[in-house]
């Protein structure tokens, strides 16, 4: 406990002096609720993009654009939520894909990582320290066929997964659109748009959605709602 406690303390001082937290999004879990972290980053975002390949009905959105929901999320003890048996990023990848109709994609690395929240924080923590980039399990099939990708992961030590960085690396986005999401227990945004922007200069990537990982586990309505409203502003439904 005196470790977890530790690690959260080293995680929210990281992103409080490298400012990569919005200072909404900067509470201490306890003090945050599902209301006010549960939050649109932004609104004016817009996703106009026309394709004529409608090959899947099942993933093309209204506006015409062929939608890939590609999420990275762990199951086991986590923090805030005890353990679960489905990860907060992948509850909110599965609404996504849900309301948009887009396909579904499990970023998954070779190595699992460990279900005890203690020892992934230290394997996340050697990975970002050796900029690593873990080998990934499956790749997406006719990746060049989506126009539109939505990008979900949690936050890992003010960043995010070192496993997305290879997902980012392993395609071409140039001309995509990629509207990033996250789940975190305080960091928010965490400048990780800024960061998928830098790795894909040919994309146009979108500021993106920051919800609580303990909102999306517990307070699913709430969550929906949110991701609904979201979409709805950037166009896609
Ligand atoms: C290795 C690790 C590092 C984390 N680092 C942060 C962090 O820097 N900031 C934060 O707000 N939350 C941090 N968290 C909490 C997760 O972002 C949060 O629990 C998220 O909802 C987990 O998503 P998942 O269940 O889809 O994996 C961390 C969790 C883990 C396991």
């Amino acid at each position: 406990m005196k470790k977890v406690i530790t690690v959260m303390i080293m995680v929210f001082s990281i992103v409080t002096l490298v400012g990569c937290g919005s200072a909404t999004n900067n509470t201490p879990p306890a003090e945050s609720s599902a209301t006010d972290t549960a939050t649109v980053q932004k609104t004016e975002n817009r996703i106009l993009k026309d394709s004529s390949d409608s090959s899947s009905e099942n993933s093309t959105s209204d506006s015409g654009s062929k939608i890939l929901v590609a999420y990275f999320s762990r199951a086991g003890e986590n923090y805030n939520v005890g353990t679960v048996e489905k990860g907060n990023t992948q509850i909110m990848a599965e609404m996504i894909a849900e309301e948009t109709g887009g396909t579904l994609f499990k970023v998954e690395t070779v190595t699992p990582y460990p279900s005890s929240y203690d020892e992934c924080t230290d394997v996340a923590k050697q990975e970002q320290n050796d900029n690593a980039r873990p080998e990934l399990k499956e790749a997406v099939d006719d990746f060049d066929d989506y126009d539109t990708i939505i990008l979900g992961f949690p936050i890992w030590w003010g960043d995010m997964p070192m496993a997305m960085y290879t997902f980012l690396e392993s395609y071409d986005f140039s001309g995509k659109t990629v509207l990033p999401f996250n789940t975190h227990e305080g960091s928010g945004e965490a400048g990780t748009t800024g960061k998928i922007q830098s790795a894909l200069p040919q994309a146009t990537a979108l500021e993106g959605l920051a919800v609580q990982g303990k909102t999306a586990q517990e307070d699913r309505n709430d969550t929906m709602t949110t991701i609904q409203k979201w979409l709805s502003q950037n166009e896609i439904n």
